[in-house]
């Protein structure tokens, strides 16, 4: 029985049958992923989240993966700049949801391994095995030099990663162990609880670099990345699966993120993308991130520089899914095809706009196969003994 077979035994919403699974992405941040000025009800705080999990789980998605934050990126919104920590977040969500996976992200510099594997077992407990880990090693260089003066090298912050996460593995499943690496030096490890999930909880992350990928491929159940087309897509995902498999005889799956503007007409949906995107965006702090990437007017043309701008003003650079029901899960559709196993969403106005994409966006998916209607029984009560 393959790894993938035990999750699904243990009806992890990771591994149910849907072929388009469905998460939200940084609501635990302000403006969550649009860097705009536009009016919203949406604000970051606990009381907002759980209203929308509540409301996830009655429309039966899967997921949450919050963003993992330390100050913001500037701009007049200062974009992401206010952040709810996420094993805090994570452990009083897990006591008010019932169904909903959620993630902690967590920057690995910035946490001994011994303390994250220790947090994560206890939410795992909180939320009867429904916590996952998505770890980062961290790219925004002002964040990474609050805790230790400088941000590290981004190759040797995979492996500094490598070896916070064999060590993570080993305190949720050995009972005493020295480890002596590189990074960390450990006598006579130990740890209770133990995470109830079987395997282990889901591991997830996001590198796009060769480095990031093969962490990836060693340790993740999910590679999370952007789509620059529907081919990319399949090439990604087909990427993603030989690499684990050929240098690690692992399975992975892949799962992307997007943000959705939804409306009855396709002219109100891009009447609206027009309003928070063109004429609120906060182009100053797109211009900031643009800039960090390496996204250059030396060496790309502006009708590109635009555009990537526009996708980071519109969700975080994911895929735009704009348009009236019809469309936007036509969109999904397409892209549940590629091979991917989901995507992430978000919205300008969780509150506001949620309700309408659930009532009229998720019945086409469903007519579609691509979703199962959401069903009574698809809690986890009880959660498999680790073996
Ligand atoms: C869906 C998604 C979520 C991410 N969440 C975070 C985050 O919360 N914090 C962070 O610092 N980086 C985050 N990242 C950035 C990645 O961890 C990674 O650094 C980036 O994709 C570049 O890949 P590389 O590290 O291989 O160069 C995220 C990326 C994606 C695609």
């Amino acid at each position: 029985m393959s790894r993938f077979d035990i999750f699904r035994e243990s009806g992890n919403p990771m591994f149910n049958e849907n072929k388009l699974k469905l998460g939200i992405f940084g609501p635990n941040v302000n403006n969550s992923c649009s860097m705009t000025l536009a009016d919203t009800t949406f604000k970051p705080d606990f009381e907002t989240n759980v209203k929308i999990a509540k409301m996830m789980e009655d429309a039966g998605y899967e997921c949450i993966v919050p963003v993992a934050r330390w100050r913001g990126f500037g701009g007049s919104s200062n974009f992401n700049g206010r952040c709810m920590e996420t094993y805090t977040w994570a452990a009083a969500m897990a006591a008010v949801t019932e169904k909903i996976y959620l993630f902690c992200t967590s920057h690995v510099p910035t946490m001994h391994p011994i303390v994250a594997s220790k947090m994560l077992s206890t939410i795992d407990d909180i939320s009867k095995g429904r916590i996952g880990l998505n770890t980062v090693v961290g790219w925004f260089p002002k964040e990474m030099e609050m805790f230790s003066g400088k941000k590290m090298e981004h190759d040797k912050g995979y492996q500094y990663a490598t070896e916070w996460m064999e060590v993570v593995l080993r305190m949720w499943s050995e009972q005493f162990f020295d480890h002596k690496g590189e990074f960390f030096e450990i006598k006579d490890g130990w740890q209770e609880p133990k995470p109830s999930q079987s395997p282990r909880p889901v591991l997830i992350s996001a590198g796009t670099s060769t480095k990031g990928r093969e962490y990836s491929a060693r340790f993740s159940d999910f590679n999370f990345g952007y789509i620059e087309s529907m081919e990319h897509a399949t090439e990604w995902t087909n990427f993603m699966k030989k690499l684990a498999w050929e240098e690690y005889k692992r399975e992975i799956n892949t799962f992307t993120t997007g943000f959705v503007v939804c409306r009855p007409t396709e002219k109100e949906a891009k009447e609206f993308y027009n309003y928070y995107v063109r004429e609120q965006g906060d182009w100053e702090v797109a211009n900031i991130i643009c800039d960090m990437f390496g996204i250059e007017s030396s060496s790309n043309s502006a009708e590109f520089l635009t555009k990537a701008r526009e996708n980071f003003i519109g969700g975080w650079g994911g895929w735009s899914f704009v348009g009236t029901p019809e469309q936007v899960a036509d969109e999904m559709i397409k892209l549940s095809k590629t091979g991917v196993s989901g995507t992430l969403v978000s919205f300008l106005d969780y509150m506001e706009e949620m309700p309408y994409f659930n009532e009229n966006v998720l019945p086409l998916l469903e007519q579609a196969g691509v979703r199962n209607p959401i069903k009574e029984d698809s809690t986890i009560t009880e959660p498999i003994l680790n073996a």
